[in-house]
């Protein structure tokens, strides 16, 4: 394990160790693959108490590092886990990160966001500054880890460790970006020369993603078709006119699959394996899920259509509501898996009534049961009012279960639409009701033509969205803005 990485990730969620989305998925993979070409890579993170995997074990290595946040004295606890020979941080402060949940409860987000982020960040500079030697890059992932970027900025002017370091920040999701009062602001540790309209000030507050906008190197986001968007006051979420400015220095990269981990020829949570050349699996991964969640058998032999994901306005769940009595009348099972608003699991629920063992939903987050689905279904939906990429459309075209899918975001930069001879997934156009419901009565009627499917289910498993080419763009990426990345 090296103990001096050229570039260290900071990010507030980690697959195995902790995740609530796609964002962990993202850190659990980029880092290894920059690894295999060459770039040495550490990752920082919060220790949330508790780990998700006992695969790797965390041990105390640094105790009482200074982070003078909020009160001169206070300090972090470092841990240390090797993460496939990677270095892998945690800073650990229990009042700030031992909690149930990551961010929120379901009564809403944590009173103490900005501080336990603040807190996160700076003690991520304090413990980096510890290592015997600067890395060449700090990449920082959304508004968690977002004020990095803008104390390295400061910081390289008045300590000469920092001087070469040069900093990344990724936008995961523009419509989180970590919004609070002023008085943080003062509080954070940033001088006052941040505080303007071209800095850390939005409207009046103090808003984390935005500084990190402002002061990192170069800005990315997860795809390109993304990167374009958010120019635009329809996804720009009131950052758009920052992002134009900084339009020179912002970078869409598509996102990877991590197939170690998402693959049916090798996915240890399903009850059968398969792959393009062997599809029968497939069909015993659908039986075995109508088991495990009472779907009606006499449908069996009927699509099967699956949604998993956060039940927020994001993921266009409410559209799926609105279309569901529709959809179930052509003999079909939809299968739901997710958390989030309370109100679509309320409604969610109701419905489940309404149409037993033809509507199964499963309230939660459970791991190995988004993998049953992804392989289970023959239609995975995903109706997204907006996209920064998406993971799970990369992993059910691997699973041969053709999206249904908005034309946004990553969602167009990885499905190939129906009628195109290289077709691997549905997009509809614009993101409502009845064009999603059309778009799933053209992917029923393509299903009941065999062999057409058969040939799109191939087609779509055959996709290699494998995380090299974005790991290569990153380093290219580092590169462009003056790291010195000599393979490690
Ligand atoms: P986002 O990050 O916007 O939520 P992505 O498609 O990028 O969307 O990634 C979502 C990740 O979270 C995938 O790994 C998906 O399987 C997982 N996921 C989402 N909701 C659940 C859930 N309720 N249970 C298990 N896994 C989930
Ligand atoms: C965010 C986005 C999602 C993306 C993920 C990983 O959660 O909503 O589209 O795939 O981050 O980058």
């Amino acid at each position: 394990m090296d103990s001096h990485p050229q570039v260290l990730f900071v990010t507030s969620e980690m697959y195995p160790f902790s995740k609530t989305g796609g964002l962990a998925d993202v850190m659990g993979a980029l880092p290894l693959a920059l690894s295999r070409l060459g770039v040495s890579v550490g990752v920082i993170t919060p220790f949330y108490g508790r780990l998700a995997s006992s695969e790797f074990p965390l041990r105390l290595i640094y105790e009482d590092c200074p982070v003078g946040y909020p009160w001169p004295e206070t300090t972090a606890d470092i841990f240390l886990s090797d993460y496939h020979g990677l270095p892998v941080y945690f800073i650990s402060r229990g009042e700030y990160f031992d909690r149930r949940f990551l961010y929120c409860t379901h009564k809403g987000d944590y009173f103490d966001n900005c501080e336990r982020f603040i807190f996160f960040c700076r003690a991520t500079m304090e413990w980096a500054r510890r290592l015997s030697n600067p890395p060449e890059i700090i990449h920082a992932h959304d508004w968690h880890a977002a004020l990095v970027p803008a104390y390295l900025h400061f910081l390289r002017k008045v300590d000469t460790f920092w001087e070469n370091t040069k900093s990344v920040v990724t936008i995961h999701n523009l419509a989180f970006q970590g919004r609070f009062a002023y008085r943080l602001f003062q509080e954070s540790g940033l001088p006052p020369a941040a505080w303007n309209s071209s800095g850390a000030e939005f409207f009046g507050d103090f808003n984390l993603l935005k500084s990190g906008i402002a002061y990192a190197d170069l800005v990315t986001t997860v795809s390109p078709t993304y990167a374009q968007e958010i120019l635009t006051p329809d996804f720009g979420c009131g950052l758009q006119g920052m992002l134009n400015h900084r339009a020179e220095d912002l970078r869409g990269i598509l996102n990877g699959a991590d197939y170690a981990v998402w693959d049916p020829r090798q996915d240890r949570y399903l009850p059968s394996t398969y792959s393009p050349e062997l599809l029968k699996g497939k069909r015993r991964c659908k039986e075995s899920l109508y088991h495990e969640l009472c779907l009606d058998h006499e449908v069996l032999s009927r699509p099967l259509l699956g949604f998993v994901g956060r039940l927020r306005d994001q993921k266009g769940i409410d559209m799926l509501l609105d279309i569901l009595p529709e959809i179930i009348k052509k003999d079909v099972c939809v299968v739901v898996l997710g958390e989030g608003n309370l109100l679509y699991e309320a409604q969610i629920q109701d419905m489940m009534e309404t149409y037993p063992g033809r509507l199964v939903a499963r309230i939660g987050y459970t791991e190995d049961l988004a993998h049953r689905i992804q392989a289970a279904v023959d239609l995975f939906l995903m109706p997204s009012r907006y996209e920064p990429c998406g993971l799970t459309q990369m992993y059910s075209l691997r699973y041969g279960s053709l999206p249904v899918a908005s034309a946004v975001g990553g969602l167009l930069d990885t499905i190939t639409a129906y009628p195109d001879p290289e077709a691997t997934g549905f997009i509809f156009s614009p993101p409502e009701p009845k064009t999603f419901l059309e778009s799933i009565e053209l992917a029923l009627e393509v299903w009941n033509q065999a062999d057409q499917w058969n040939a799109m289910q191939v087609r779509a498993m055959r996709k290699d969205f494998s995380w090299t080419s974005a790991a290569s763009q990153y380093i290219q990426a580092y590169q462009d803005i003056g790291a010195y990345l000599a393979p490690a």
